[in-house]
Formats: C-alpha cells, structure tokens, sequence
C-alpha cells in the first residue's frame, strides 16, 4: 500500500510585515517548527484524518464534503481537499502533529494546508506546482477561515530554504534567498502566550482600507504600477482625500517598504563585512534599530499590537544588549522577533517575565529559531 511522509514548516518574518497583500516585499523564512504527516492508502473509500496532537479524528466521504459543517483543522482540511479538485480518490489515512504552537504568529494554518496539499499532490501525482500549491493554501485561508491573507506564510513554507531567508516580491511573485551571517549576535523569538481573538475581524479591516486607498491612488495618478511608484509629491496629494485612519495605514506600508529594502542592502553589507568587527557591529545596532522602527509603526500606524506585546518590547529595548524587538506575524499576540547579542544571558529577562505574568496571567517563553528547507516528502 502506497505511503508518504511529509513535513511543512512554520516560518519568521524578519521585515515587511502586513506587507505582503499590500504589493510589498517580504523577508520571510521556514523554521524548525513544523507539521509531520503521514499518508497512507486503504482499501475503504472514505478519507480518515487524524489529529494526533488534539486526539481528534475525522472520516468523511469526498462527494459529501462539500455539505458537511466544519470548524477549526477540520475546515482547512476541507478546503484544500475541495480546492486541491480531487472528485473520487481510493480510501486514505492521513495523520498529522505538530510542534508549532497555535497562534503564535508563525504561521500553523499556512504549514497545515501547505503540507496536506503537498502531500495530495504527491499522492495522486496532480502537478501542481509549489507555487500553485502555495496559492491554492492561501485560498483555503480566504474561503475556509475567512482570513484574507496575503501569500508570505505559504510561500515561505513551501519555498523555505535551510539557513536562508526569502526575499519575495508579492507583485511579480519572484523570491530570491539570501542569507544574514549572524556573527556575534543572534535571532530568537518570545512567545507572548496571547491570542486576541479580533484578529482576524481586524486584519480583514486593514486590508480593505488599503484596497480603497489603492482604488483611490489609481483614479487619481491614472496608470501608476504600485505603491512602490509613488512619489513624495503624490503622496503628499493623496493626502487630502484619505481619512486620518487611512493615512496612518499607508505611512506605515510606505515606511515599512523603505525599511525592508534598508535591511536587504545590510544583508549584503554584513555579508561583505565578515572580518570587520566594528563595521558588522553598526550593521546589527543598525538593523535591530529597525526592528524597534518597525514595532513602533505597527503599534502606532497598522495599530495591530496589542497592551501585552508592548510591555514586553518596551521592556526588551531596554534590557543591555537586546539590539531590537518587534511584534511578528499578523498581530493582536504571538511572537516577538528579538535580535540580542549572542553572550545575551536570558536569566536578564526573568525578572520582565514575572512582571509580565503578574499583570497578564501568561508565561512567556523564548524560542530559538532555525532557518529550515521549506516542505518536502521525508
Ligand atoms: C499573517 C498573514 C500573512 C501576513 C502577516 C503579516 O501571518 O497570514 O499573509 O500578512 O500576517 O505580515
């Protein structure tokens, strides 16, 4: 009987946040938090999913799916089952567990219906494409969650390359890797353990505030090709036809596009920099002061931060050598990105940590991170 293994990464966004529906570039990669799925045939013929993580399990008959009520993993199993357009398949049993923590920022659902479309699609041998596979999760999102995400999260799990980040261009779809020599520094995360439940309500609202200003932006600057074209002087005009709340929005998008393209070039600086102490050591104060830039502009302008992310970065910018902080991911909770020295003692962080527990009932924790390979079949 035919089997397969397959695993699908989470991932980190190093720069670019909320970018990525927002005709930006985005710094993503997949890390060593990830789903682990087996397939294997049977001679019934239904499907029978197991959630070994939440000991749950599901059996379903592919031409009844499309009626069946679903909530939670079961409605990203539906979705990409539906979109993947398998009509009548042999009996199947799929399992699957995780390691990445839900509602973290690092993106579970993305690595859910990355991995199970990827899996399908070596199963049946359907051709699909990553790319097309990485759409195809995306609107599983869009259909089956109601989240109307952008396409960093599954791009970076089907795309992810061990010891390198992304840099995807969501208006041509390119991605090109590079890497950020961490000398004498390092990048880890801290999970803030809390998940504000209008996060999705909120991001969908971000979205389309966006989208009318681009409406507007085009019937005013007639043939303009992006975001990325407008000049100053544009902007400036643009101005007086957007609410308070829209202009807030686009002057981060703006800002943050402009960070993004600051740390590509310090990649390549820090990468020419190996044996230059000094000059590596103003790269990283340099691109830890943008990780502060960028939380600043999400709190603030995106305003997609919430009180307990703040805490904790406001504390973290001032602990010595924490070079920068930042909330990742779509917000309201989740994970900070944090770029400390690399003799940072973490004991420093305990006495926040209690603090922080005090006020919010929650135990943070630190998560070092791995660049991994994105999705494969083991
Ligand atoms: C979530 C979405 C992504 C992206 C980030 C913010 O993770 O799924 O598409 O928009 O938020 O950068």
């Amino acid at each position: 009987m035919q089997q397969l293994k397959v695993i699908a990464p989470g991932r980190i966004n190093l720069l670019g946040e909320h970018l990525d529906y927002n005709q930006g570039v985005v710094l993503p990669a997949a890390i060593n938090r990830f789903f682990e799925f087996e397939f294997k045939g049977n001679t019934t013929d239904c499907i029978h999913i197991e959630a070994l993580d939440l000991n749950e399990s599901w059996e379903f008959d592919l031409h009844e799916l499309k009626k069946l009520k679903t909530t939670g993993w079961k409605s990203y199993v539906k979705g990409v089952f539906i979109l993947m357009g398998l009509s009548s398949v042999n009996g199947l049993h799929i399992c699957f567990k995780s390691n990445i923590p839900i509602g973290a920022g690092l993106s579970s659902s993305a690595a859910l219906c990355c991995g199970l479309a990827f899996g399908l699609n070596e199963f049946f041998d359907l051709g699909k494409t990553r790319l097309e596979l990485a759409l195809l999760a995306q609107q599983t999102e869009h259909q089956y969650a109601g989240v109307k995400c952008g396409l960093m999260d599954q791009v970076a799990c089907l795309f992810g390359e061990e010891a390198h980040l992304l840099a995807f261009d969501t208006l041509d779809h390119s991605i090109e890797t590079f890497s950020l020599p961490l000398v004498g520094v390092q990048l880890f995360l801290i999970d803030s353990k809390v998940k504000h439940n209008l996060a999705a309500s909120a991001y969908n609202e971000r979205r389309s505030q966006l989208e009318e200003a681009w409406n507007l932006a085009q019937q005013i600057f007639v043939g303009i090709e992006s975001w990325r074209s407008l000049k100053p002087f544009q902007f400036k005009a643009l101005l007086s036809h957007l609410d308070a709340v829209s202009i807030k929005r686009l002057t981060y998008v703006l800002d943050e596009m402009s960070r993004v393209q600051k740390v590509q070039a310090l990649a390549k600086q820090i990468a020419a920099d190996l044996n230059d102490s000094s000059a590596l050591n103003d790269s990283y104060q340099e691109l830890g002061h943008l990780l502060n830039q960028t939380h600043d502009g999400l709190r603030d302008l995106y305003e997609v931060s919430c009180e307990e992310i703040d805490f904790l970065q406001c504390h973290l910018q001032q602990t010595p050598s924490i070079l920068g902080a930042r909330m990742m991911g779509g917000g309201f909770g989740g994970c900070l990105l944090v770029l400390a020295k690399a003799n940072f003692d973490f004991h420093l962080l305990e006495a926040v940590f209690s603090a922080y527990q005090l006020c919010y009932r929650q135990n943070p924790s630190i998560e070092p991170i791995q660049l991994m390979g994105g999705v494969r079949a083991l």
